[in-house]
């Protein structure tokens, strides 16, 4: 997995693929914090752009990890495949998704040379995983080129700004009280701000939908007394997460998404 022009690692998601779906996983966050915030207004955008029965949609999970959101697209009757950088996670995710019965198509490919032709998908969904990709421009164009005419691309990223730097990378990562991700999870230069996206979505006949922004869904002042607890083990990471989930607001600074349609 090559990691070349940035320090980020990427080798994560190969080392812990086993514990996607384990509730003790740092990664797990994704699953009880950020889906959330997302899962609703991604469903919102393609109820709203296709019909209320989404299941002649076929949809595209860019950087599908565990399955997390490739699951949820899948339980909304979407026709649902995911692709991974990291071949040890598209195993556990397609893994799991059988344990549940569900019919998701996974593979193991970059999201810079999407291994599939031309205008194949109705949908496709890349989220947190631009701000992982040191030539993520090249992953925009990839996605534009296997969006049918008239398709959605769903997004979520990681804006460049100093309280993000604040919350992600020393919240997250360095300071020994309250980091709970493993150092270099994100690098702070490659994150993206929504103007560089749209820039990059209109150079590839993506229009930009919607956007909106994220805020703790509980009151910021219990979240690191919560912290501190699931890090102790005291409490659950769904007890965590109560006071951590994300809901939408106008804010940007930290995270945000949005969905664009291909022209
Ligand atoms: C933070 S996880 C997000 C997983 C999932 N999208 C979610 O939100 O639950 C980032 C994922 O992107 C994958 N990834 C990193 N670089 C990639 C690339 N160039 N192409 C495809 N996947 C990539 C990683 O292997 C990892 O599974």
């Amino acid at each position: 997995m090559s990691t070349s022009r940035s320090s980020i690692n990427n080798q994560i998601y190969n080392d812990l693929a086993s514990t996607w779906w384990d509730e003790a996983s740092p990664l797990y966050v994704l699953h009880t914090m950020v889906n959330p915030w997302r899962v609703p207004y991604f469903e919102d955008a393609l109820r709203g752009a296709f019909r209320e029965d989404l299941s002649t949609v076929s949809l595209l999970d860019v950087g599908s990890g565990g399955g997390y959101l490739a699951e949820a697209f899948a339980r909304m009757g979407c026709r649902v495949n995911g692709v991974d950088l990291s071949e040890r996670s598209a195993r556990a995710a397609d893994t799991h998704a059988k344990s549940s019965s569900l019919k998701i198509g996974y593979q193991a490919g970059a999201g810079t040379a999407l291994p599939y032709a031309d205008a194949s998908f109705d949908a496709v969904a890349c989220c947190d995983v631009l701000e992982h990709i040191p030539d993520w421009e090249k992953a925009v164009a990839e996605i534009a080129r296997v969006l049918k005419p008239g398709g959605l691309f769903l997004f979520d990223t990681i804006n460049r700004t100093l309280l993000s730097y604040i919350v992600i990378i020393i919240g997250t990562q360095q300071f020994p009280l309250t980091r709970f991700l493993p150092p270099d999870t994100h690098v702070w230069r490659m994150f993206i701000t929504p103007g560089e996206l749209t820039k990059a979505m209109q150079a590839n006949h993506l229009t930009l939908a919607g956007l909106t922004g994220s805020k703790l869904a509980g009151n910021p002042l219990r979240l690191l007394p919560a912290l501190l607890k699931w890090k102790k083990g005291s409490i659950s990471v769904h007890a965590f997460s109560k006071k951590a989930a994300f809901t939408r607001a106008d804010d940007t600074r930290v995270n945000y998404l949005g969905y664009a349609r291909k022209q």
